[in-house]
Formats: C-alpha cells, sequence, structure tokens
C-alpha cells in the first residue's frame, strides 16, 4: 500500500511517498481503508524529531498521522463493535505504533473506531476524532459547573474551536482569544467574549473579568503569559507539558491525548455532536497524499483555519 513516510527526521521535504504492506487486524482490531488523513502540529513534531526516542524501537519509515477517516476493509477477531465492513468510520490513530494515520490502510485498535458523523463526507470526519479528544479531555479534567468561566487561547485553532463549541454545549462562559481577522469565525464558534490574541492578554482578560477566569484551556501554547488570566484557586490545562508550579492555588493539568484513545464513547459523542451541527468540521484545504510535504510547510507557517486533510 501507499503511505507517507520519512526515514530521516528534519523539514517538510523529507516527507515521501512509501511503498509498505498492507497491515492486517489482529484480536481487537479495525483495518480502515483510509480516505482522508488530517495533518496536525503534532505530525511536525514528529517529523522534525521530538518523538525520536519514543519511536526507537519502531522500523522505518516512521509514518505520521493522528486522525483519519475511510471504510472498514477489515475486522479482526474478538471484536465486539457496532461497525461492519464497508461502514465510514472516523479512528484516533498512535503513530508510535507500527504506524500512523498517513496510509491508504490502517490498523487500530475498535475502540478507536466509530462511525463517522451524519452528513460529513471523510474528510471533515478525519479532522475530528483526535482534536475532539483533546477538547473532550481538557473539559473532563477541568469538571467545571454550568455558568464559570473558561477562557480559550488559539480560539480559532483546532483544538480550541473545539473546546470552545463544547463548553457552549455544557453550559458554560466563553472567553476566547482572536486576532481581528478571527473575531467572526470565533464568535461564530459561541465564544461569549472575544478579546485580542497576542501580547497583554491576561491583562486584556482581567480587564473584562477583573478576578479572572475560573479554568483556562492554552491551546495556543502562551504558557507563563496566559497563567496571569486564571483566578486564584483555579484551574489550567496545557498541550504540550507546561506546568507553571505553585502559583497562587492554581491547578495545572498537562493532559495528553494518547490517554484517550480507547474512549470510544466519548469519541461517539463528539460524532453526535458533529451530526447535530454542535461541533464544526472545518477542513482547510485537501491535498493529494503525494503533497503531504506541502501540507506539512503550509501549516508551519501558521495562518491556516480549518484542517489540511491528505486524500489517500
Ligand atoms: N497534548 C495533546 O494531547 C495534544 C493534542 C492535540 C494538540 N496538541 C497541541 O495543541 C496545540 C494546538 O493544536 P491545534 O491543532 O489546535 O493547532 P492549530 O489549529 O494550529 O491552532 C493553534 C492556534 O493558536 C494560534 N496562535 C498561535 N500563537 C498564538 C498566540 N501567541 N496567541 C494566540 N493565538 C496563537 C494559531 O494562530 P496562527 O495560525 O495564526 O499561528 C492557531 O489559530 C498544538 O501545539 C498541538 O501540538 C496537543
Amino acid at each position: 500500500m501507499k503511505a507517507v513516510g520519512l526515514t530521516e527526521f528534519g523539514g517538510p521535504e523529507v516527507l515521501h511517498i512509501v511503498e509498505l504492506p498492507d497491515p492486517e487486524a489482529g484480536p481487537g482490531q479495525i483495518r480502515i481503508r483510509v480516505h482522508g488523513a488530517a495533518v496536525n502540529p503534532t505530525d511536525t513534531q514528529l517529523r522534525h524529531g521530538e518523538r525520536a526516542k519514543r519511536l526507537r524501537d519502531v522500523a522505518l519509515p516512521h509514518v505520521p498521522g493522528m486522525e483519519a477517516a475511510g471504510v472498514v476493509d477489515q475486522i479482526g477477531e474478538d471484536v465486539a463493535t457496532k461497525v461492519s465492513l464497508g461502514d465510514h468510520v472516523m479512528a484516533i490513530v498512535l503513530p508510535l505504533g507500527p504506524h500512523g494515520a498517513y496510509a491508504e490502510r490502517v490498523v487500530v485498535p475498535a475502540t478507536s473506531v466509530v462511525r463517522r458523523p451524519e452528513g460529513a463526507t471523510d474528510v471533515e470526519a478525519a479532522t475530528l476524532p483526535m482534536n475532539g479528544l483533546t477538547a473532550r479531555m481538557s473539559l473532563d479534567v477541568l469538571a467545571m459547573e454550568p455558568g464559570q468561566t473558561l477562557a480559550v487561547t488559539g480560539a480559532a485553532g483546532m483544538v480550541g474551536g473545539y473546546v470552545v463549541q463544547l463548553a457552549k454545549v455544557e453550559g458554560l462562559r466563553v472567553l476566547a482569544d482572536a486576532s481581528s481577522g478571527d473575531v467572526d469565525l470565533v464568535k461564530g464558534l459561541g465564544a461569549d467574549v472575544v478579546i485580542a490574541r497576542g501580547d497583554g492578554y491576561s491583562e486584556r482578560v482581567r480587564t473584562v473579568l477583573p478576578q479572572g477566569v475560573d479554568a483556562l484551556v492554552d491551546a495556543a501554547l502562551m504558557n507563563e503569559s496566559a497563567v496571569g488570566a486564571v483566578r486564584d484557586g483555579g484551574r489550567m490545562v496545557t498541550l504540550r507539558g507546561f506546568d507553571p508550579g505553585d502559583v497562587r492555588g492554581i491547578t495545572c493539568r498537562p493532559i495528553f491525548v494518547r490517554n484517550y484513545v480507547g474512549e470510544q464513547a466519548k469519541l461517539n459523542g463528539l460524532r453526535q455532536l458533529a451530526a447535530d451541527g454542535l461541533v464544526t468540521l472545518r477542513v482547510a484545504r485537501t491535498l493529494p497524499a503525494e503533497r503531504a510535504a506541502e501540507a506539512h510547510g503550509l501549516l508551519e507557517r501558521g495562518g491556516i483555519r480549518g484542517r489540511l486533510v491528505l486524500e489517500f
């Protein structure tokens, strides 16, 4: 089968088409004929070599990709699942195993797979599993009460956008940041208050809420400079391991979506919200798999709204 892989770490140019044997679904696994694989910041980290330690025992080529959608084309033994051969499904994929989602076929645990949302194409569905579960996990660890205020940085981005939408479903008040060009987008996702992104962020939050927000999801990786937005004793979720330590009684929880790969019920919940129009699947552009390097270059330049999706 065709896949996009790399045999050395580096810039986008290290990505190239590779030929791999078709993977076989083992017990408890499902194989998907991938039609769309989303291109995420984590894929560029893998490509750069930031996961090199964990990939030490994985055979080359490394194949990135943490989410995909397509058609079930093989079901392993002992799979108690509601999907059948030929069903259109989406899945979260861990690229640190045999390979990631940038491939014509990918094998995943059955618990990582659900049907694609009704009304969505495979390309649209490919943008939901990994980023949606990250947003889900963020809100789960924050365990907020309806009416409390959540700040979301990077709200125009994929994780940030899903956090805004899930938070609104749960009755939270959302204070989001945006560049001037993204204000309508972020308001359209449901944010109650939109403030300008960038330098002085925490001070701007405090002009709206002098005591600070109850909690914050830092999808823009602002780290230290977002802590000031959180009230004393509040909570914060970070996405690349940042923890400020003991600051004004704030609880910081770095989260990792790999801990949600088996959360099929939560993925199903996201599927339903997308089908109901409460979560928006945003595709920036599709590119053929052969142009994966171009997709990585575009993502790294910034400014992409919605996800780039590789077609296989
Ligand atoms: N821990 C986990 O399990 C996990 C899971 C998923 C994602 N992540 C990480 O979470 C981060 C967000 O992912 P994503 O997919 O949402 O990325 P994304 O779609 O690129 O969104 C990030 C957003 O933040 C904006 N931004 C960048 N710098 C900013 C700043 N200083 N102030 C305000 N906004 C800023 C970006 O705008 P521009 O495009 O204009 O730069 C973009 O809109 C990534 O670092 C990703 O690796 C972690």
